[in-house]
């Protein structure tokens, strides 16, 4: 099978202090995102002239590192978000991982650091997976969450690219991401703060972008918000993105808008797949230039009908309320009609196997059992 010939590079040095059955369980029954995390994890090391060597699945464990690793200084860095699923016949599948591969080298090239090939990120993950297959859950919304990140670990003080890198992929059992009270998130549009800036880093996922959002991301919560919607940078006009999401908004006539991606914003894998998916439908999608006022005018006027939120963590989250210094504008619920509501059972059926895979985007890395 190619996914043992792909793992085969990774060497498997399993744990010999795993969690027992009765941890995991424990661990797994309702998880915070992103604080439990399985036995093992994937890793792989980069010196320059020499390439990545070392590639294997070891115990998780704390990174002993330098105190000047050019990481900890200077956020050489980039990183990925990808989920793997568990059917009901127990079988455990990846979706559009070569997607995450892409972008992935895509912004490692932004970082200036060496690119993992998507063969390397492939046979990591699923060498990480099929170790650690027990800690993928089969209950509903649930998955396994895999975080694939490549950080700069040279001990250097310079600002230069860095000379030794490691490759890193560690997993953990997820639950819902956002807890969506009601119909929805209320969103803190941020008029002060910015996410990106044409010419930086904006469409890279890397470190730096999201310490930039930590301090609005507090201003929302003290507003009573769940997330932040980031205008662009140079006119202060358009949507770009939430902090860790894609934004879609529909029109009265069915029709979708979204952001056209700028290269201020993240090219998010969920929201290609629900444009695909609505046009599929038949929809219009349109991607450009969308201004904020172009929003809350088009609520007001009902031009405008549904906003939501879409990303891996948090899949499809309906938007309830857009909320800044001068409005509070309340998005009409549309319960029972929503697109939000359809694409998401559209794209979760495919996810957990439930539908066809008409764009072949599910990858299978482990067999259901037998019998
Ligand atoms: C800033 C940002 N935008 C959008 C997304 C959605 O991307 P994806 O659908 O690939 O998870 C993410 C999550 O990765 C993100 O961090």
């Amino acid at each position: 099978m190619e996914t043992q010939a792909l793992t085969a590079s990774f060497t498997v040095i399993p744990n010999r202090h795993p969690a027992s059955a009765e941890e995991r369980w424990i661990a797994m029954e309702n998880p915070v995102f992103g604080k439990v995390f399985t036995d093992h994890m994937a890793r792989a090391t980069w010196r320059d002239g020499e390439g990545w060597a070392d590639r294997r699945i070891v115990a998780l464990s704390p990174l002993p590192m330098h105190p000047g690793a050019a990481v900890l200084h200077y956020a050489q860095q980039a990183f990925e978000g990808l989920k793997a699923y568990r059917h009901e016949d127990g079988s455990i599948w990846l979706f559009r991982p070569e997607a995450n591969a892409a972008r992935l080298a895509a912004s490692c090239r932004r970082m200036a650091l060496p690119e993992v090939s998507e063969q390397d990120f492939l046979a990591a993950i699923e060498g990480v997976i099929a170790a650690d297959q027990n800690w993928v859950p089969g209950t509903p919304g649930a998955s396994l969450y895999l975080r694939p990140f490549v950080i700069a670990t040279e001990p250097s003080l310079l600002v230069q690219p860095a000379h030794e890198v490691d490759f890193l992929v560690t997993a953990s059992p997820v639950g819902a991401y956002l807890s969506t009270e009601g119909d929805g998130v209320a969103i803190w549009v941020s008029r002060g703060y910015h996410r990106a800036n044409p010419g930086g880093t904006g469409e890279a996922k890397t470190a730096g972008n999201y310490a930039a959002s930590m301090l609005p991301q507090r201003e929302a919560k003290e507003h009573g918000c769940q997330q932040v919607l980031f205008l662009d940078a140079k006119e202060d006009t358009y949507v770009e993105e939430l902090g860790g999401m894609n934004v879609i908004a529909v029109r009265a006539d069915g029709g979708i808008v979204t952001p056209r991606l700028t290269g201020t914003i993240l090219p998010g894998v969920t929201r290609d797949s629900i444009l695909t998916l609505l046009r599929d439908e038949g929809r219009e999608v349109e991607e450009r230039d969308l201004a904020l006022t172009e929003i809350l005018e088009g609520l007001e006027s009902g031009a405008i009908v549904e906003l939501f939120a879409c990303g891996t963590a948090a899949v499809v989250t309906p938007i309830a309320r857009l909320v800044s210094d001068d409005f509070d504008v309340a998005v009409p619920s549309r319960e029972g009609e929503s697109v939000a509501d359809a694409v998401l059972a559209r794209l979760t059926d495919l996810q957990y196997g439930r539908a066809e895979d008409p764009h072949g985007w599910m990858r299978k890395v482990v067999d259901a059992p037998e019998g």
